[in-house]
């Protein structure tokens, strides 16, 4: 029996797939869930046949938001001392590529959990909002950082502000999502990049990532210093002296991860 009650988890070709799995109420986000969701990531993390993981959501939507019902009673002391967010904050650990595949809604919270993955591909039809203005709260998992992070200040002024949904072609225009794809061809589309991400070197493909995020918060200077030492430090790997040799050799590269 799957230990998860809220979340399916699979594996298959390198690649690690997590479901959010709430259908019924639009995969809206409980806590248990969240929990879930972050021991997965982690444990594909620790994974070695896991190369990059996949998020998506069952059913009509990615997921709809923070679970209402749980939370419409809570008192603010209840929120500071569960301390729920710093569960979410794990999320921004984990080293492998995390591709979320977006369908229907992807709201407050759900919006939120989509902008932790590194990369975005939707469903045409997909849409992106932080409704919450619309219930007298904000977003409280880091949609206002994200986002102003990702797209600046005035758009996401634009969207934090007035609640709107947004298309996929809008959030593709806007610089939220890497592809707008055909409803019915998204997880296959997501794969096969998921794939080609697979068959890289993957300490490469870890410090890559991880230099993208410092250059987020970093300053030029900070950042450039950073990016260096992940590369000296790939020096040390031997996928580069496997990559360099069948370069010179003229034959297709076998990385280990090592
Ligand atoms: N929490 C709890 N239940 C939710 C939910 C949510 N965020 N979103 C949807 N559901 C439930 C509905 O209550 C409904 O349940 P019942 O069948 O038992 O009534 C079921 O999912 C289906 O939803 P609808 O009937 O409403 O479906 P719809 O197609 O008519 O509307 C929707 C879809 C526009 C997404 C609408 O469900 C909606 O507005 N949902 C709430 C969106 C929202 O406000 N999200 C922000 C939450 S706050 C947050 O996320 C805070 C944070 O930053 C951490």
């Amino acid at each position: 029996m799957s230990k998860h009650e809220y979340i399916a988890v699979s594996e298959r070709d390198g690649l690690g797939f997590i479901e959010l799995n709430r259908p019924k109420v639009l995969n809206a986000i409980n806590r248990p869930m969240v929990s879930e969701i972050v021991e997965a990531f982690e444990e594909f993390d620790r994974n070695d046949n896991v190369k990059v993981i996949i998020l998506s959501g069952k059913g009509r939507a990615f997921a709809a938001g923070a679970d209402i019902d749980e939370m419409s009673e809570d008192g603010a002391i209840d929120l500071e001392l569960l301390n729920q967010f710093t569960e979410w904050d794990r999320l921004a650990w984990i080293k492998k590529p995390v591709i979320g595949a977006v369908q229907g809604f992807a709201l407050g919270g759900g919006f939120e959990l989509a902008l932790c993955c590194d990369m975005l591909f939707a469903a045409e039809d997909a849409s992106f909002g932080f409704p919450e203005v619309n219930l007298g709260v904000m977003p409280g998992a880091g949609g206002t950082q994200r986002l102003t992070k990702l797209i600046g200040k005035s758009r996401a002024m634009e969207w934090l502000l007035s609640g709107d949904r947004f298309t996929a072609l809008q959030a593709l225009e806007w610089g939220v999502i890497n592809r707008a794809i055909a409803p019915e061809l998204l997880m296959e589309e997501t794969e096969k990049f998921a794939k080609k991400l697979a068959s890289k070197p993957p300490l490469s493909i870890r410090l890559i990532k991880e230099s993208v995020h410092k250059a987020v918060d970093y300053s030029l200077y900070e950042g450039m210093q950073y990016e260096r030492k992940n590369f000296y430090l790939l020096f040390a790997s031997e996928d580069q002296k496997e990559g360099m040799k069948a370069f010179v050799e003229k034959r297709k590269p076998h990385f280990k991860g090592k």
